[in-house]
C-alpha cells in the first residue's frame, strides 16, 4: 500500500503480471485498468470499500476485460479513450481534459505508441501520480503494436517533462526484464547496476518494484535516455547503422528489446 496525503493507492494483482491499480479514499474507491473484475471485487468486499468509478488507459483486452462484470454489479461511470471502441466507456478522454477523481484533479495526456488511443491520468495537487498503463514501465516502454517510433518519442517526451517526484504506476511487473536489456544496452550506468540489484532482489522475494518516479527512471530507463552517448554507441553497433536522432534510438533499441 502507498500511502499518500487524500489518496491511498494499492496495487491489485492480475493474470501473471499485471498490476490493476485501486486508488482509495476513506470507503471510496476507483480502479485503474480493471482487466480481471475479480481481484476487485475481491478487494472492495474485503474492506467494505464503494467502487466509485473505473480508469481506462487503452483497449487491450488485459485492461479492459473486467468493466462489463463491474459495471453491472456496481453501475459506476467509466473514463477512457474517445472512439467509441470500448464496451462500457461512459466518459471519453482526449488531451488536456481533466477529471476529478476522490477529490483530486487529474489531467489526461494522449501518448500514442503502444496502442493508438492510449492514455495517461496525472494528477498534480497533492501527491505527484502518473498511471501510464504500458506506456512507460519502470526501466522500459510499452511494444509498438499500433503507434510508430515518432508517436512513442513524443509520449515519452510529454511524461519524462512531468516533476521528477512524480510517482509511476505502470500496469505491468516488467522492470526485472526491463532491466536485464537496460544493462546492456546502458552499460556504463553505475546509478542502473546498483538499482538492478534491488529490483533483483526484490523480485527475488515477489515483490513489487513499483511505483517508479519520473527521477529514477530518468536513471535508469534507456527508452528516456535517448541523447545518451553510450546508448547511441551500442545501438548503432547493434543494428550496424548510423543514428543520428533520439527517434532512430529508440527505434533500433526498441526492435533490439523486441528479440532480447
Ligand atoms: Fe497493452
Amino acid at each position: 500500500m502507498i500511502k499518500l496525503s487524500m489518496i491511498e493507492v494499492h496495487p491489485l494483482k492480475a493474470f501473471t503480471d499485471n498490476y490493476i491499480w485501486a486508488l482509495v479514499s476513506k470507503e471510496s474507491i476507483y480502479v485503474v485498468d480493471p482487466g480481471d473484475p475479480n481481484p476487485v471485487i475481491n478487494f472492495i468486499e474485503n474492506n467494505n470499500f464503494t467502487l466509485k468509478g473505473i480508469l481506462i488507459t487503452h483497449h487491450h483486452f488485459d485492461h479492459t476485460g473486467g468493466i462489463k462484470t463491474l459495471v453491472d454489479k456496481f453501475e459506476v461511470p467509466v473514463y477512457g479513450p474517445k472512439g467509441g471502441h470500448i464496451d462500457g466507456i461512459t466518459n471519453e478522454l482526449v488531451e488536456n481534459d481533466c477529471i476529478t477523481v476522490l477529490g483530486e484533479s487529474f489531467k489526461i495526456y494522449e501518448v500514442p505508441g503502444h496502442t493508438l488511443d492510449h492514455i495517461a491520468y496525472y494528477s498534480d495537487s497533492h501527491q505527484k501520480l502518473l498511471f501510464c498503463g504500458d506506456t512507460l514501465f519502470s526501466g522500459g516502454c510499452g511494444r509498438l503494436f499500433e503507434g510508430t517510433p515518432d508517436q512513442m518519442h513524443e509520449s515519452l517526451n510529454k511524461l519524462k517533462n512531468l516533476h521528477p517526484e512524480t510517482l509511476v504506476f505502470c500496469t505491468h511487473e516488467y522492470t526485472k526484464s526491463n532491466l536485464d536489456f537496460a544493462l546492456v544496452v546502458d552499460d556504463q550506468n553505475d546509478y542502473l547496476k546498483d538499482y538492478s540489484l534491488k529490483v533483483k532482489n526484490l523480485r527475488e522475494q515477489d515483490k513489487i518494484t513499483l511505483p517508479s518516479s519520473i527521477k529514477k527512471e530518468l536513471q535508469i530507463n534507456p527508452f528516456l535516455r535517448l541523447d545518451s552517448k553510450n546508448i547511441i554507441f551500442n545501438a548503432s553497433k547493434h543494428a550496424s547503422i548510423s543514428i543520428s536522432n533520439e527517434i532512430e534510438t529508440l527505434k533500433t533499441i526498441r526492435e533490439w528489446k523486441d528479440n532480447f
